[in-house]
């Protein structure tokens, strides 16, 4: 179990001129970053220009696609795409990216994207180059001229260049908040998967009302049906009964009303679970990328004049492919719910009541993962949101917690058969919530991303 520390300075001077022999391309999808620093870089001597679309054969490609106006699913595809357009191993290419930025929809999550494609490239001379400052134009371009003679994937910050390293041991909580009892707890994909864990445990520690979101709907489970967790045998037990009135004839319909009723099982279990741990609990059914109902039931819950202090953000899906498969579709999916779904949820709740945020990212964002860079992508962004809402709003204890992987959840038996081949152990459940419960609610624990797991194959 490690904290991820970003405090390495490289050890790095600003000399040289990068890519001698060659035109450096810079993609103009961020127009005015992208003249400013081909200015920048023909000042240093070097031949640089802006292009529309790169040739594939320039010695060094700079990409700027991921400091664009795009929202964030769309964003992050595109640069996926300028970056499978350069098709010469040997070429070098940076990715610009930003991770201070007051706007959330400019946020950015590129590291852990450009891990994954390294690791299904192998070879591929790609790095991160992430603006940890908010700063304007020619200053960008400056700070990014002058750190190009640095090859791994670096943070520009105020204090200079910074390498991702992964540095100290969690450290063993030593007392608990005064301020964490009561108040209202926002839950995202709080009713199932590892976030019900972690939520029962908070609930026990904390008391409260914990108000749980998810797409899933609560239904009655049929009086005929032997009650059961196990969706394969839900299933085969309705095809057996297609004959009746309530139960549907074409296998698709089938297996769908055994997810409902398995899902819905699993909510009404978690809501007694927080109960039993001595704290009220509702579940609200609601997609997060429906704005309108999020806004509609965030005024319900607001409008008993109780204060939301605290929020889990533990909704999440996969959409798992090469990066050569990836589509717009696969990342907008992923995005919805983890990025824009979160994006809406801080609209509309008012940030300076909070106490506590815990966000469910993902070791991929750090490691990079073959198959799921579009969910690489989307966790780096959460944790640059969370480093975000830590400094902008310091009464929040902010945690993005970076979980290697979990025993369930969407880790179903075939990811965890892949897992166990790579040697990487998954998380137990009651282990993972008490981690969870540990790091949010623990008053003195100033780290504000954590990686939670083993560190594997990086990028
Ligand atoms: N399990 C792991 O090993 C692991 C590792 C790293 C990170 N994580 C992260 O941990 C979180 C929980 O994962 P899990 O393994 O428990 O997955 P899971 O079992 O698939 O649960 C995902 C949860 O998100 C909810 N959800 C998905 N899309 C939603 C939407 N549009 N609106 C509202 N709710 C939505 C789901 O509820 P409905 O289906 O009812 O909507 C469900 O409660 C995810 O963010 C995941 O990325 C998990």
């Amino acid at each position: 179990m490690r904290a991820l520390v970003r405090k390495r300075l490289c050890d790095y001077s600003d000399q040289g001129t990068p890519a001698r022999g060659g035109t450096v391309e810079i993609t103009g999808a961020e127009p005015d970053i992208a003249a400013a620093l081909a200015a920048s870089l023909i000042r240093r001597g070097a031949h640089a220009e802006v292009v529309q679309s790169l040739s594939g054969r320039a010695p060094l490609s700079i990409l700027t696609e991921g400091l664009s106006d795009l929202p964030p699913a769309d964003r992050h595809f595109s640069v996926l795409q300028a970056a499978l357009s350069v098709s010469d191993v040997q070429a070098r290419i940076v990715v610009l990216d930003r991770n201070a930025n007051p706007d959330p929809m400019r946020l950015g999550g590129c590291e852990g994207l450009v891990r994954t494609l390294r690791l299904e490239r192998p070879g591929t001379t790609i790095q991160a180059m992430t603006l940890a400052v908010s700063c304007g134009v020619d200053e960008a371009a400056q700070r990014i001229a002058g750190a190009l003679g640095c090859a791994e994937d670096v943070m520009l910050a105020n204090d200079g260049i910074h390498a991702a390293s992964l540095g100290a041991a969690l450290t063993p909580p030593t007392s608990r908040s005064a301020d964490a009892s009561g108040g209202i707890w926002l839950v995202t994909g709080g009713g199932r998967g590892v976030t019900s864990d972690c939520t029962v445990e908070v609930a026990r520690r904390t008391g409260g009302h914990f108000v749980l979101f998810g797409r899933s709907q609560q239904v009655p489970w049929p009086e005929w049906l032997g009650v059961s967790d196990d969706l394969k045998s839900v299933r085969a037990e309705l095809a057996r009964n297609s004959g009746r009135p309530d139960v549907p004839k074409r296998p698709a319909d089938i297996g769908q009303l055994a997810q409902r009723l398995v899902a819905s099982r699993e909510i009404v279990g978690t809501l007694a679970r927080i109960r039993a741990a001595g704290a009220e609990a509702t579940y609200v059914s609601a997609d997060l990328s429906d704005l309108n109902r999020l806004r509609a039931v965030l005024n319900e819950v607001v409008s008993h004049g109780t204060r939301v202090t605290g929020l889990i953000h533990g909704a999440g899906v996969l959409a798992d492919g090469h990066v050569e498969k990836q589509t717009a579709g696969t990342f907008r999916k992923v995005f919805a719910p983890k990025v824009d779904g979160l994006i809406a949820l801080l609209g509309a709740l008012d940030l300076s009541e909070l106490r506590y945020a815990g966000l469910f990212s993902s070791a991929s964002a750090v490691f990079g993962n073959p198959g799921q860079a579009n969910y690489a992508a989307a966790n780096g962004w959460l944790n640059a949101l969370a480093g975000q809402l830590a400094e902008v709003y310091p009464q929040i204890r902010v945690r993005s917690f970076c979980w290697g992987p979990w025993e369930g959840g969407m880790v179903d038996e075939t990811l965890a058969r892949m897992f166990e081949a790579r040697g990487i152990p998954l998380i137990a459940r009651p282990e993972g919530a008490r981690i969870f419960a540990d790091q949010l609610l623990d008053a003195t624990h100033g780290n504000v991303h954590l990686v939670v797991g083993e560190e594997w194959n990086a990028g």
